[in-house]
């Protein structure tokens, strides 16, 4: 039995679905720990592309796949993926559990989600409008819904009808909106959602903790990443939930000891979507390559990632914060014309003071450090064994692992399942 946590080490997109596709192979059960649907997990196999947002990649593969406790479900957004699997006769009816006790995304989050982004002008996140703040937010002030709370008409009722005037009130005077929530509309929507829903509902950390019990292999399944985490992320500029490795233990109810390996899935370079800070960002025609050659437009919104160099201090951070025992490099192949290659090892203020950490507040101004790296120069997609690697691509991977501090157990060249070099399987299942 060994349970292994995937998590992104940067701002998301890092080819999280990609890897959990490829290691589900030996898994016997998957769950999602946190966030929602503003996650867009690609997985792409023979001439097949998915998107997933909510539901575990694994499900791919026909594999027990858990939505747990820690997530945050949009019922209609459930519903379209639905759609999506059933085109390639994958049976969501055998594959997929959901925590009951997982909060749910009301009418309410959406609107409010969007409202805010543009009150704040110049200052939005840049979210991803599916109402995760918001959900987030009403989750910890304790007034959300869960899955459980629409099994009983009378007690959904009463708890919108506490919740509503508040929302209504909100749209009305501060929001200056016309639009005002229906408790009648809301009950009759989401008590049809239980009728839908009902048969998958579970006790997500039960279903979990006994898999592990019987020495099943549990693959956690990561979203966004750590720079997104809302509590060690670029904040305010950060999703609303724990994204790092500990998320696990509150948003799928397994206990620290029972998590074998945690490995960090890391994009060979850097790439953001929405506002916030970016050291390595590149605003000239290199990102323009990076954002071309990596095809990096945002796997749910469509909006063009912002792009720039390796950096290793984010990444060496995110080894401290997630444990992480182990990297999967991805989109190796995308550097593959580049004659010479950077990464951050560090950053000086305006002050001329260098820093090897990125600091909570973010200064304006701070220029990274770069070394400077040879290109390999020559196509990897199709190389499938870590021998036959350019020179150059394993001299940079070395000194990637050598600055962040963790070894390197998987070497991805290409979207694809079989793009994919285990160089260390050690550090996987075993
Ligand atoms: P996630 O959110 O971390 O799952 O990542 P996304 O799916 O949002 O974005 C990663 C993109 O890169 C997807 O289009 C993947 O198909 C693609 N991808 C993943 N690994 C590789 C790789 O090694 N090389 C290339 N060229 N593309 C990759
Ligand atoms: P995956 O799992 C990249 C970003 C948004 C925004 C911030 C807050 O595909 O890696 P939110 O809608 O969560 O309130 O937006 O977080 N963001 C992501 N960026 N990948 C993601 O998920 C993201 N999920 C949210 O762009 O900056
Ligand atoms: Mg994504």
């Amino acid at each position: 039995m060994t349970c292994v946590v995937i998590v992104g080490t940067q701002w998301g997109d890092e080819g999280k679905g990609k890897l959990v596709d490829f290691l589900t192979e030996g898994a016997d059960l998957v769950a999602r720990y946190q966030g929602g649907n503003n996650a867009g997990h690609t997985v792409k196999f023979e001439d097949q592309s998915f998107i997933l947002h909510l539901i575990p990649s694994g499900i791919l593969r026909n594999k027990m796949s858990v939505i747990g406790n820690g997530t945050v479900v949009d019922p209609e957004a459930l519903l379209q993926e639905f759609e999506g699997l059933q085109t390639v006769d994958i049976s969501v009816e055998k594959y997929l559990k959901i925590s009951e006790t997982a909060h749910l995304i009301m009418p309410y989050h959406r609107v409010f989600d969007k409202l805010r982004e543009q009150a704040q002008g110049d200052n939005k996140i840049g979210t991803t409008g599916r109402g995760i703040g918001p959900a987030y937010t009403d989750k910890v002030a304790r007034s959300g819904i869960r899955f459980t709370d629409l099994k009983n008409p009378a007690h959904l009722r009463n708890r919108l009808e506490t919740l509503i005037p508040e929302k209504n009130c909100l749209m009305k005077y501060f929001f200056q909106s016309p639009v005002q929530f229906s408790v009648d509309q809301i009950v009759e929507e989401y008590r049809g959602y239980y009728e839908q829903f009902k048969s998958f509902l579970c006790d997500s950390s039960l279903l979990i903790n006994q898999a592990i019990d019987n020495n099943q292999n549990v693959l956690f399944e990561g979203a966004q990443g750590t720079f997104l985490d809302v509590d060690h992320g670029t904040y305010p500029f950060v999703t609303s939930s724990n994204t790092m490795a500990g998320g696990v233990c509150a948003g799928c109810g397994v206990g620290p000891s029972k998590i074998d390996k945690v490995i960090g899935i890391v994009k060979a370079y850097t790439t953001r979507v929405g506002s916030g800070p970016f050291p390595t960002e590149l605003l000239d025609d290199m990102g323009g390559f990076l954002r071309k050659e990596g095809s990096e437009f945002g796997a749910t919104t469509g909006r063009p990632r912002r792009c720039g160099w390796f950096d290793a201090v984010l990444v060496r951070q995110a080894v401290r914060l997630n444990g992480l025992t182990s990297l999967a490099i991805t989109k190796l192949d995308v550097l593959d014309k580049l004659e010479t290659i950077k990464m951050a090892v560090g950053y000086q203020s305006a002050d001329g003071k260098t820093h090897t950490e990125l600091p909570p507040i973010y200064e304006e101004g701070m220029t990274p450090i770069y070394e400077e790296h040879s290109g390999w120069q020559c196509p990897t997609k199709d190389i499938t064994e870590y021998d036959d690697l350019p020179k150059a691509l394993i001299d940079y991977l070395n000194r990637m692992s050598e600055l962040v501090g963790a070894p390197v157990s998987i070497i991805s060249v290409g979207p694809k399942r079989e793009e994919t070099i285990v160089s260390d399987p050690d550090q996987i299942w075993a």
